[in-house]
């Protein structure tokens, strides 16, 4: 059985009352009892015989006032140094799992979040005491997460800023004159870091739940043909097919136009970027699509392209992850792109489906809500 603080404090307060009230009652009865015993031996004499009935009720009442005088004393300091004794074991007993989850505060409180208090019990103190290691945990993860994404973003932003300062330091060694060329590449250095910076400012708000949405009726089928429309000429450069279809009339959901249309360029990119010559790519909208209650239009992103082994499937949508074949710069980009996508559909409460079987394609299905939302 598992007593609450609450339920154990009661019955060590109930115990302590119980054995002083107990022991007062017995005690009186024993020692009254003695007391009586031993006047009849002492004060029963000629003396008090002789006495009447008035001297005599005087003479034990002087008898009995004067030996409890003792008796009482005696009793007191023993109850009281009892009551106290177990007062401070049991307000130490029942105070030690908080002591230690103070000291574990202290730890992180000066930095240290490698700590982990045991769960001793089931009562209210286990639980505070798991919701700390808990909320260590998360902590642990968020410190873990950081240091990750600034490690990350000095690669990412090394590589670019390195090639521009070769560049021009190459520049300034041949004698200060710098080709168009050359300064064509550094621009688009320049740009790539820009985007870069964009994207992580805007994932950094997403994450936070902080992303500005400027929401409107859109017309989902309508902006998805210009989108198509727009990446064409790259599929059409590496020699992809890409075509939309849809099984209704235009489909209204309400959505901030920009973010949609970043998601789905980022997803076709993808598909363009990751499908070898001659495949295809195709884009699917669905119109009413019930899942868990809730009313979706939902919008595929088809290709016939390398596809995504099953172990990296639940890293997908993680900032800079990227499949170890694609790292190489010429194919690969930041890694920033599904995780964007990913953060701007949660941000319009809707959610990203992804399957794919290696060398076969990728399907990448987008559910975005349709009704008025908040
Ligand atoms: N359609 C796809 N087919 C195969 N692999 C894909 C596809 N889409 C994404 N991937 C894999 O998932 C990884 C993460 O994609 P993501 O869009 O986040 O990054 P990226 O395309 O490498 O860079 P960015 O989009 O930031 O320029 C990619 O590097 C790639 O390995
Ligand atoms: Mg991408």
């Amino acid at each position: 059985m598992t007593l609450t603080v609450r339920q154990k404090i009661f019955v060590c307060m109930g115990l302590l009352v119980l054995v002083i009230g107990g022991s007062h009652a017995i005690t009186n009865q024993v020692y009254m009892g003695s007391l009586f015993d031993q006047f009849r031996k002492e004060e029963i004499n000629a003396a008090f015989l002789n006495a009447s009935p008035g001297d005599q009720v005087e003479i034990l009442k002087t008898y009995v006032l004067g030996k409890m005088e003792f008796f009482w004393l005696g009793k007191w300091v023993f109850f009281l140094a009892t009551g106290l004794f177990f007062s401070l074991w049991i307000s130490g007993v029942l105070t030690l799992p908080l002591r230690k989850l103070i000291a574990a505060i202290e730890r992180v409180a000066q930095g240290d979040l490698e700590v982990n208090v045991p769960v001793q019990s089931k009562d209210e103190y286990g639980k505070v005491i798991q919701t700390f290691n808990d909320m260590t945990l998360r902590l642990r993860e968020a410190e873990d997460a950081r240091r990750r994404l600034v490690a990350d973003v000095a690669h990412e932003l090394r590589t670019p800023l390195s090639i521009m300062q070769l560049k021009l330091e190459n520049a300034q060694q041949a004698g200060q004159y710098v080709p168009p060329e050359m300064l064509l590449r550094l621009h688009d250095e320049v740009i790539r870091l820009s985007l870069l910076v964009e994207d992580l400012h805007v994932l950094s708000l997403a994450e936070a739940g902080r992303l500005a949405l400027d929401r409107k009726p859109l017309d989902l089928t309508a902006r998805l043909k210009q989108i198509v429309e727009d990446v064409k000429m790259e599929a059409d450069e590496n020699g992809l097919e890409i075509h939309l279809s849809s099984n209704t009339g235009p489909v209204t959901v309400m959505a901030d136009p920009r973010r949609i249309t970043q998601v789905f360029i980022n997803l076709l990119t993808n598909a363009i970027r990751y499908t070898p010559e001659h495949g295809k790519i195709s884009v699917e909208i669905e119109d009413k699509v019930m899942f868990r209650n809730t009313v979706y239009a939902r919008v595929s992103v088809i290709d016939t392209g390398i596809g995504i082994a099953a172990e990296d499937l639940p890293h997908l949508f993680d900032r800079f992850y990227r499949v170890e074949k694609a790292r190489s710069r010429h194919t690969g980009g930041t890694g920033l792109g599904l995780s964007i996508a990913h953060h701007f559909v949660r941000a319009h409460g809707g959610f990203i489906h992804v399957a794919s079987q290696p060398n076969q394609g990728t399907i990448f299905t987008v559910y975005l809500p349709l009704g008025n939302h908040p």
